[in-house]
């Protein structure tokens, strides 16, 4: 079966309870379950880290398995700081598709930069959840 693994960063376990005005009312978990019942012809595995080298052991994890066809990663804060996690995007071999929930672009300054999108194969920012979705398709395609 197809695999896809989506990786999540600090912070993304309390979507459905944080700044649901940014981020919406769902929970990834819940999210994810309705994914998994839209394409159950795809086995999605969902990793969530709020500590930066467990990003990057995820990344090197999903590129090792031979079934994996794509990565989405959305590194949260991380995205913004980390030389750690756009080496590892660099260091494998499987598409790496970045999602935002929120608009990056139109938030705070700190926030324009993306650490990772010149390493990844594209991004998706700004869509809500269904940013992953559509990652998703594109991996499939
Ligand atoms: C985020 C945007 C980041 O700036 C922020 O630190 C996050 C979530 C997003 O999905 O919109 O935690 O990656």
């Amino acid at each position: 079966m197809v695999q896809i693994e989506i990786i999540n960063g600090p912070n993304l376990n309390l979507l459905g309870n944080r700044e649901p005005d940014i981020y919406g009312d769902q929970t990834f978990e819940d999210f994810l379950m309705g994914l998994r019942e839209r394409y159950v012809g795809v086995e999605i595995g969902y990793n969530q880290s709020n500590v930066e080298g467990e990003i990057v052991n995820f990344l090197q994890a999903a590129d090792c398995s031979d079934s994996c066809k794509g990565i989405i990663l959305n590194a949260a804060a991380y995205s913004h700081t980390s030389i750690a996690i756009a080496d590892a995007i660099k260091a494998i071999s499987k598409p790496v598709i970045l999602v935002h929930i929120s608009n990056i672009y139109s938030r705070e300054v700190e926030r324009r930069t993306d650490l990772l999108v010149a390493s990844a194969k594209g991004m998706i920012s700004g869509l809500g959840l269904v940013g992953y979705e559509l990652a998703l398709r594109s991996l499939l395609m």
